[in-house]
């Protein structure tokens, strides 16, 4: 998890850098392929960060460094996308991005302050719809569960939009009782952000370990004790599933002591997108493994 350092700046642990040069590398691969949709069918397409961020946190294990938060990564990518919107709900941290213009003054950013899901769905989705020909990556990062479902399916729905996102599983197992099931506000705040809570039915039930199954073994049960991380991981993406027609396999962000802290993973109505992200990601596990 982040904290804040005195200027109000994030500081963040390893794996935020991890998930940072993952994005990164992707915008390259994408911003090289849509420059050359321009050549022919394509009119423009946009960098959307809806949790711009502090621009440049510092690390955790050296606050003496500072590192390039998502809108410089974005900003920074050759060819430019034809313009950078940033959102952000924090006062502070949107100073900060509007001295990003000043930086990049060859750059059309455009900054909208508020909570990402309103600005989302009211002013960024109608700027482009899909017979305008425009496209646009989004970048969904946020500390917890502020992603709203709908939010993902307007995103979705506008056949537009890729989404990059930084599901917060720690935000939903902090959420689960070890002992009983979760109060009713509990499962609506969980409906609310996977669009679907079957699933807490399912881990919740009695035990049915006494059971016995045609081949004279218990059933497998899934239950709040076995839960695990990957699978919370591999619901979220089959969901997205239900919204866009391609997903990517999610990498798993740990801490330092190993416990799953986010799962990342992309959205797309393309094919060739999630391609991409599999190959970073492939890449990424690989180096992690050596
Ligand atoms: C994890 S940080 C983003 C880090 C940034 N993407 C980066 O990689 O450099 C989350 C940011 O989301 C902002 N935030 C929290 N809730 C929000 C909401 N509902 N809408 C928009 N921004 C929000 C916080 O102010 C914070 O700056």
């Amino acid at each position: 998890m982040s904290r804040f350092g005195s200027e109000g700046e994030d500081i963040i642990g390893k794996w935020s850098e991890e998930k940072l040069d993952l994005l990164e590398k992707y915008l390259k691969a994408y911003s090289v392929i849509m420059n050359r949709q321009k050549e022919t069918w394509l009119a423009a397409y946009y960098y959307i960060d809806a949790f711009a961020g502090s621009v440049r946190p510092k690390a955790k294990d050296d606050e003496q460094r500072y590192i390039e938060g998502s809108p410089l990564r974005a900003l920074q990518t050759v060819p430019k996308f034809d313009g950078y919107w940033f959102i952000d709900v924090s006062p502070q941290r949107i100073e900060r991005v509007q001295s990003l213009r000043e930086e990049f003054p060859d750059s059309v950013i455009e900054i909208y302050p508020g909570n990402c899901n309103e600005v989302l769905v009211n002013e960024i989705i109608p700027k482009i719809p899909q017979s305008s020909k425009k496209r646009a990556f989004v970048f969904l990062d946020p500390y917890g569960l502020q992603v709203e479902w709908e939010t993902i399916r307007a995103l979705a729905d506008t056949k537009a939009c890729d989404i990059f996102i930084n599901f917060s599983v720690m935000g939903v197992t902090r959420l689960l009782p070890k002992a009983q099931s979760p109060d009713p506000e509990v499962i609506d705040r969980l409906n609310k952000v996977m669009g679907n809570t079957d699933w807490i039915n399912q881990i919740y039930r009695e035990p049915a370990s006494n059971q016995l199954s045609l081949f004279g073994q218990s059933e497998p049960t899934l239950s709040r004790e076995t839960i695990q991380a990957e699978w919370l991981s591999l619901l979220y993406t089959k969901q997205l599933g239900n919204l866009f027609e391609y997903v990517s396999k999610p990498v798993l962000m740990r801490n330092s002591t190993n416990s799953v802290l986010y799962a990342l993973c992309m959205a797309s109505h393309n094919q060739t997108a999630i391609k991409i992200t599999n190959d970073i990601f492939k890449r990424h596990e690989q180096l992690r493994e050596s």
